[in-house]
């Protein structure tokens, strides 16, 4: 065989292919097992033959390899121009979600309270009637207590009805000072309308210290509206009863659609009820192993759903629970 005239085509057929498949059949047909010179190395005798020979093979793996070199480059490049991704198409905006006008709510009141020192508590929902009721000195008779009006899942263990049994556990669990604000859901047997609903949340306060009065009560919630409502508001009370508290007010938020003077929204009283409030009664800081003769605390309890509905003036609390997205989206 003439190592010589192999050499010339092995490096011609190399040369002439342009991919990589016509690369490999080069490299099968002039190197392969059962190529012309894999045979004439098979069969060499002589030491000169077989130098020419493995020269040949040699300078043909050589240009093999140079022209794969060459030919993955090549594919590369035509990948890179190929595929390139045009960036300055405008791309699909991906929609994102936000929080649920009641959480953001609940986070503003933790913030308010947490500024002035308070801290926060999550407690259970299901209650015994024992917390619910008996330990804020709820009377025998007391309409909360019926099952008409409550929960009951069992003789003894309610759905709570309001946040207020977060007073006894936190004054058992602790001992004065105490600055606490309990938030959660509740639950009542009430009929839905546009201001009702059988589950909805409240924010609770307790302050236990010595010396604690009303005005500090007042102080308190006119700094709390303001942080809620915006600095240009005023709060009032008036007086009510609840059965925790001696004497029991329920406070109002001045009116921020008519700044006071009278509208639509405040019933033209130019003031919004805000939920409960008062002294904690002596007999409940006993329940709760604190004595009242040392103690003394405010309380209040207020619906979040009250807060979002006067912040945004969302006429109808059921859009908070239908979760429409084209509702949420406006919060
Ligand atoms: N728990 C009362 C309710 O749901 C609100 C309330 C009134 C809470 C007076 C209090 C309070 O802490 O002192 O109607």
């Amino acid at each position: 065989m003439d190592a010589d005239a192999y050499r010339q085509e092995g490096l011609a057929a190399v040369e002439r292919a342009t991919t990589i498949a016509e690369l490999d059949q080069a490299r099968i047909h002039y190197l392969g097992r059962k190529s012309e010179l894999k045979q004439a190395l098979r069969e060499v005798r002589d030491r000169e033959t077989g130098m020419a020979l493995n020269a040949t093979r040699e300078a043909i793996e050589q240009a093999l390899a140079t022209r794969q070199g060459e030919l993955d480059r090549a594919a590369l490049d035509r990948t890179l121009t190929e595929e390139t991704v045009d960036i300055t198409l405008p791309g699909e905006r991906r929609r994102r979600g936000h929080l649920h006008l009641i959480t953001q709510v609940r986070r503003d009141v933790e913030d308010a309270f947490v500024g002035l020192g308070y801290h926060v508590r999550y407690d259970r929902e299901v209650e015994t009637t024992e917390y619910n009721f008996d330990k804020l000195e709820f009377p025998p008779w007391h309409a909360a207590r019926s099952p008409r009006a409550t929960f009951f899942l069992d003789g003894d263990v309610v759905l709570r009805t309001e946040t207020s049994p977060s007073q006894i556990h936190e004054m058992e669990e602790r001992q004065p000072p105490i600055y606490m604000v309990s938030i959660g859901r509740c639950y009542r047997r009430d009929t839905i309308d546009a201001t009702h609903y059988p589950i909805f949340h409240q924010f609770e306060g307790l302050a236990v210290d010595r010396g604690i009065t009303l005005a500090d009560l007042k102080g308190t919630l006119l700094h709390v509206m303001r942080e809620l409502f915006g600095e240009d508001r005023a709060v009032r009370f008036r007086t009510h009863y609840f059965p925790f508290t001696e004497p029991s007010i329920e406070p109002d938020v001045s009116c921020g659609i008519c700044g006071g003077s009278g509208c639509r929204t405040c019933g033209y009283s130019g003031w919004l009820e805000m939920g409960g409030a008062g002294m904690v009664d002596p007999a409940v800081l006993r329940n709760g192993g604190i004595d009242p003769e040392e103690w003394s605390g405010f309380a209040f309890g207020c619906g979040l759903e009250r807060v979002a509905q006067l912040r945004h003036n969302v006429p109808d609390i059921r859009v908070l629970w239908e979760n429409d997205v084209r509702v949420l989206r406006q919060f």
